[in-house]
C-alpha cells in the first residue's frame, strides 16, 4: 500500500477539525498519516489516526521560544515528522537545520519525511538533479548511522508544482524518481521510498497512479476538504 501524507500546513480551525474528523470516521486506512497544525495533533491521535508533525525544533529541549521539541511531540504520539519542507527552507532557513533535525527525529524513533525539490528557474536550467543531490547529501551524510530503509522517506516536491496546479510530465517525474533512487542506492546503499508532492488532486491522481516509481503522496491543498480527500485516497492503490 502506498503511503499517503496529508499536510494541512497552517490551515483549518478548531471547528473545521471537528467536522473533518466526523466526515472521515471509519473511512481511512492505515496507510494515511495526518500532519495537521501541531495544535490539532492530539485530536487526530485520540481518534485513532497515525499522526506526524510538520516540523520539529533543531534542539531537543530548552530555551527556543516558539518551537516544539521532538520529545514533546513524541509524548503526544507522533510517528512521523516532515523535515525540510520548501516553505520552511524559504521562511525559516531550514537548509541549515535539516541534518540536525533528522538526527533528533531518528534517534527518537520518529520517521522522517524529507522534502527535496527544485524551483522553477533551476528546473528550466536543468539543475534539478544537482539540487536534489545536494539536499540529499546535506540530510544524509552525517546521519548514516541512524538512517535505515524504513525510517527515512523522501518526498520529491518540485517547488514550482506546489499549490500551482502544475505537475511534471510523467517522463520527467519517472526519470527524476529513478535518479533519486539510483543516487541513494549507489552512494549510500539505501533503498528509500520516494513520495511525490505538488498539486496532487482528484483530477491528476489517475495520471500519477500510472507512474510506477511513485511510492506514495504528500498532499497539501487537496487534503483540506475531507470529502474530496476521501475520494482522492480511494483512487490510490
Ligand atoms: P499542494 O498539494 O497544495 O500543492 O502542496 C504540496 C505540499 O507542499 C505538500 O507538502
Amino acid at each position: 500500500m502506498k503511503l499517503i501524507c496529508a499536510n494541512f500546513k497552517m490551515n483549518l480551525r478548531n471547528s473545521d477539525i471537528k467536522n473533518y474528523l466526523n466526515v472521515i470516521k471509519d473511512k481511512v486506512k492505515e496507510n494515511v498519516v495526518f500532519f495537521p497544525t501541531s495544535l490539532y495533533l492530539k485530536d487526530f491521535k485520540e481518534n485513532g489516526y497515525t499522526i506526524g508533525s510538520q516540523n520539529i525544533s533543531f534542539k531537543d529541549m530548552g530555551s527556543v521560544t516558539g518551537d516544539i521539541s521532538v520529545l514533546q511531540l513524541k509524548d503526544i504520539g507522533i510517528d512521523y515528522t516532515i523535515i525540510g519542507h520548501s516553505e520552511r527552507r524559504e521562511f525559516f532557513n531550514d537548509n541549515l537545520y535539516v541534518d540536525k533535525k533528522i538526527n533528533l527525529a531518528l534517534n527518537n524513533d520518529v520517521k522522517v519525511i524529507l522534502c527535496i525539490g527544485e524551483n522553477l528557474e533551476e528546473f528550466e536550467n536543468k539543475k534539478t538533479l544537482d539540487i536534489l543531490k545536494k539536499e540529499l547529501d546535506d540530510a544524509i551524510e552525517n546521519n548514516l548511522d541512524v538512517i535505515n530503509n524504513d525510517n527515512l522517506i523522501i518526498a520529491y516536491e518540485p517547488i514550482w508544482a506546489i499549490g500551482t496546479g502544475k505537475i511534471p510530465t510523467s517522463d520527467i517525474l519517472n526519470k527524476t524518481n529513478l535518479e533519486i533512487k539510483n543516487y541513494l542506492n549507489s552512494k549510500y546503499d539505501l533503498s528509500l521510498r520516494v513520495l511525490y508532492g505538488g498539486s496532487v488532486n482528484l483530477e491528476n491522481i489517475e495520471f500519477l497512479e500510472k507512474i510506477n516509481s511513485i511510492d506514495g503522496y504528500l498532499i497539501g491543498g487537496a487534503s483540506l476538504n475531507p470529502e474530496k480527500f476521501l475520494s482522492l485516497i480511494n483512487k490510490v492503490n
